[in-house]
């Protein structure tokens, strides 16, 4: 038996090797390195923004904005700088449609980029550096410098095959984004400017995808942030009585638990995403006595502190909620009072919830969709997003706002360490857009191919100016 087994463990162990080596052919065929001299150009192109240095706390928006000037220029659009606050400019490029009458399509990207922790990138986060299996390391890779150039990439290419769009094209390089975008998308959108470009529909960043479907975002979940106090009575730590701050604050603590673990089984069970549900996270406590070496501990403080990072969906019953914070979490008749340091809308400016339609009510919608499926791609299920991005600024304003970063079979790594995006992906990612631009700006033109296209008032465009 023995000896006969030994063959088989000999042939099968060469056939894993075997197997190994061609799933690693296969691999390198995937990753598809190396890259044209053309993919090559425009890889490096994204390296070199990258490479530009723009992370809080302190960014200095001032190279980035030359680098983007110096693209605007060499790939001939209109270039407007302006800032809003000192410091902190908005680049704006245009390239003009055939017919100014209609509503233009605006293309965002935030410029800025989270810190660092150096200790724990195995490439330098701002050299960019592109490994051998193409993925290029950088803070931004993801988040979102990448869709920034991808924009500028596809409007190239697009330049170059003679594509003339019906309808303008803006592309906004905004600062301050990953600071709540104050200083920067709020008040572009909220400018005379802005309303100028009589904007029809806004792109702005979505998320990775881990499988093989692009994300898409059509709406954002909306920040309350609360904190909770609690006064009781002082007293002796080793006396049983009612009415003491931590305990009634602690009974809130529970019921807030429970609604987060409620929320959270949704999400668990797969019967909601996680945009879908109502996020609460206890973010800080403070309670007790400190002395120099820890607390004192025989004393029952008389006031307490907990604090709250809620994140409320648009779909959420927002009057059920308040009513949990009055009568279940921040009751008066357990002496505990709340206070908000933030308490966002779900609905825009208008009274509508901010939502973008993703369905055949929605002309854009249908464009978008029918434009990633011809460039090969698949959507998933529409998303809300998690957390707050700056296209909440144009869904205020009810403009339809599709949040959409085209990376597949990629790890979601914004604000993580050794954030990358692989080379491939990248330039998959102009070609998606290419297909976007011409859908949204095109005549109607069926073709695919840019240079095909005619100028003059195509079907579908008619159609989005009507129905707008
Ligand atoms: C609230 O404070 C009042 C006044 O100190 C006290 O009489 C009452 O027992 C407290 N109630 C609770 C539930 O702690
Ligand atoms: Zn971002």
């Amino acid at each position: 038996m023995v000896p006969l087994q030994r063959p088989r463990v000999c042939c099968s162990s060469i056939l894993a090797l075997l197997l190994l080596s061609l799933l690693m052919f296969f691999e390198q065929l995937v990753v598809g390195l190396p890259l044209s001299p053309k993919e090559e150009e425009v890889v490096s192109r994204f390296q070199e923004y990258l490479r530009i240095d723009t992370v809080h706390p302190s960014p200095n928006y001032y190279p980035v904005t030359e680098f983007l000037i110096i693209q605007g220029k060499q790939i001939g659009l209109d270039t407007k700088v302006v800032e809003y606050v000192q410091g902190k400019p908005v680049i704006l490029f245009t390239w003009q449609g055939t017919d100014s009458s209609l509503p233009s399509v605006l293309l965002n990207s935030h410029t800025d980029v989270v810190p660092v922790e150096l200790a724990h990138w195995k490439h330098p986060p701002f050299a960019a550096k592109m490994d051998e299996a193409g993925d290029i390391f950088a803070r931004g890779s993801q988040d979102m410098k990448c869709v920034g150039m991808q924009y500028l990439e596809a409007i190239r290419n697009l330049m170059a095959a003679g594509f003339k769009p019906q309808r303008s094209i803006h592309v906004s390089f905004v600062p301050e984004e990953e600071v709540g975008g104050v200083d920067g998308a709020k008040k572009f959108y909220g400018s005379s400017d802005f309303k100028e470009l009589n904007v029809g529909m806004v792109l702005d960043e979505g998320l990775a995808s881990e499988d093989g479907n692009y994300r898409v975002f059509y709406a954002e979940r909306t920040v309350w942030w609360f904190y909770i106090t609690a006064q009781g009575h002082p007293g002796h730590g080793s006396r049983l009585f009612d009415g003491m701050a931590l305990e009634n604050l602690r009974i809130s603590l529970d019921a807030i638990a429970d609604f987060r673990k409620s929320e959270f089984d949704k999400v668990k069970s797969g019967e909601k995403a996680e945009g879908e549900v109502t996020s609460v996270n206890n973010v800080y406590l403070t309670a007790g006595r400190p002395t120099p070496t820890g607390f004192v501990m025989n004393v029952q403080p008389s006031q307490a502190e907990a604090g709250f990072d809620m994140r409320v969906s648009p779909l959420a019953d927002l009057d059920a909620l308040q009513k949990l914070l009055d009568e279940e979490w921040a009751p008066a008749s357990r002496n505990l009072t709340y206070r908000f340091l933030q308490k966002g809308k779900v609905t825009d400016d208008f009274g509508n919830l901010a939502v973008t339609a993703v369905d055949d009510s929605n002309p854009w919608w249908v464009l978008f969709k029918r434009a990633v499926e011809k460039a090969g791609g698949t959507l998933a299920k529409p998303e809300i997003f998690m957390a707050a991005t700056d296209g909440r600024y144009a869904r205020n304003q009810g403009i339809p706002t599709l949040g959409f970063s085209p990376m597949t079979n990629t790890q979601v790594l914004l604000h993580d360490h050794n954030e990358f995006l692989n080379a491939k992906e990248y330039l998959k990612g102009i070609k998606v857009y290419e297909q976007i631009l011409m859908s949204f700006t095109g005549t109607g033109d069926e073709s695919g191919d840019p240079s095909n296209s005619k100028t003059g008032s195509g079907e579908l465009s008619e159609t989005i100016h009507t129905e707008l």
